[in-house]
């Protein structure tokens, strides 16, 4: 295939590659993606879809939110279960008007594609990036696979946004960055069911059993998710037996769980992950190229949005101002929010999952948690604030 030139390469077409090429373009910058899977896998892939404020603003300035508007849900609380006993926090009140929205991540991803080719975008499917050269210079180029030939993307700057697995950060000199990772000793089985949502607002619950989640997609799709232990296998688990376990683990005084007929079924181990660096000369990384957190705090495409952010920022100062500057601080910048995010994340999450036997000291202190969050207004509004999302004027 024929070399391709443009300002700013970018590997990856999930939320992180597809938000950055329209936030550039807003800015008259040019860039290119590579994708080494097909649209319609990419696009059907279920992930979480929980939206912090910031991130909605975000696509809504970017004209992108049409139908997250229309379709996506917006909601000014969420509930808390710990053994069965159930308290809300209201968002609004606790972050001056700030909310969520529950719109699936794939639709985000099929709306930016689309809205993509409609602006005459450059995106390739099935064409995998194998090599990043020359970022520590001024002329990096992709070297990539396209429908069985070798094509090179040349660039000014490298976005390495390809996820967990990706190219980016394995090609970061290795004596330029840490990694810290923790691996949870739980996964989470998320169904999608056709039927209609229990509850108008998430609800998240420790039980003796296990943690559960009840999530939703629309007013008739539903989404749950239940702690299982990382060597369980889907085939242990009946719809029958999912449902029978949801009801009891998110069960609270006269509430009862609808069940319907499951369509979707996966389990997802559970981990912590980040680089202390996530760039080096003209290479850089974002969204889950450099980090993962646990989904729950439903950070992940939040955090991917949040770096695209800064990103931004750093190219318009390079191409507008000429100023390499705040591309440089880009991963000092990023960093503080993902560390946020790693905390808050890990702190939803060992509050929520049963982590030792019932009853144990773990478990009491949680229960101590939760029990405060209950009574004091300032433990809830740390909770509310992180949930929505810190504003980026103020971090
Ligand atoms: N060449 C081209 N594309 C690649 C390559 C490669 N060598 N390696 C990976 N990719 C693609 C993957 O196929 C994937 O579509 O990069 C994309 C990365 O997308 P995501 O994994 O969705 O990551 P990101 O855009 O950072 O989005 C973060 O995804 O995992 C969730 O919770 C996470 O919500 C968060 C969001
Ligand atoms: C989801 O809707 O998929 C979801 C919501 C909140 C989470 C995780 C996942 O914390």
């Amino acid at each position: 295939m024929k070399n391709i030139r443009t300002q700013v390469g970018i590997i990856g077409a999930g939320p992180a590659g597809l938000t950055l090429a329209h936030w550039l373009k807003q800015h008259g910058i040019a860039s290119v993606i590579l994708e080494n899977r097909s649209r319609e896998y990419v696009s059907s892939r279920v992930r979480a879809g929980l939206l912090e404020q910031n991130t909605v603003d975000i696509y809504k300035n970017l004209g992108l939110a049409e139908r997250l508007l229309k379709e996506g849900q917006e909601h000014h609380g969420v509930y808390l279960n710990f053994d069965g006993k159930r308290i809300r926090i209201p968002f609004g009140e606790l972050t001056e008007g700030r909310n969520i929205t529950i719109y699936g991540q794939q639709e985000i991803v099929k709306d930016l594609t689309d809205a993509w080719y409609a602006l005459g975008g450059e995106l390739y499917f099935e064409a995998e990036a194998t090599k990043i050269e020359g970022f520590e210079g001024i002329s990096p180029s992709i070297h990539f696979m396209y429908q069985g030939e070798e094509g090179r993307l040349e660039c000014d700057f490298v976005a390495a946004c390809d996820g967990f697995h990706g190219i980016g950060r394995k090609t970061l000199p290795k004596d330029s960055f840490h990694e810290f990772s923790t691996t949870y000793p739980f996964s989470w089985l998320g169904i999608l069911a056709n039927v209609a949502p229990s509850t108008d607002e998430l609800i998240y619950a420790y039980h003796e059993n296990g943690f559960a989640l009840h999530s939703l997609r629309s007013d008739k799709v539903s989404r749950l998710y239940i702690q299982v232990d990382n060597d369980d296998h889907i085939d242990n688990w009946s719809d029958e037996r999912i449902w029978e376990e949801l009801s009891i683990r998110l069960g609270t005084e006269g509430w009862t769980l609808n069940a319907g007929p499951i369509f979707e079924k996966s389990i997802t181990p559970m981990r912590s992950f980040f680089t202390d660096n996530m760039q080096f000369g003209r290479l850089f990384l974002a969204g889950d190229a450099a980090h993962i957190v646990p989904p729950t705090g439903g950070k992940g495409l939040n955090l991917a949005v949040a770096d695209v952010k800064h990103l931004v920022d750093g190219f318009v100062g390079y191409y507008h101002n000429n100023s390499m500057k705040m591309l440089d601080s880009y991963s000092e910048i990023a960093l503080k929010r993902i560390w946020r995010a790693q905390d808050f994340s890990n702190f939803m999450t060992t509050l929520f999952h049963k982590q030792d036997v019932h009853g144990s000291f773990t478990y009491h202190l949680q229960k101590a948690k939760f029990d405060y969050i209950g009574i004091s207004k300032a433990y809830a509004t740390t909770i509310a604030e992180n949930y929505v999302g810190l504003p980026f004027d103020k971090f």
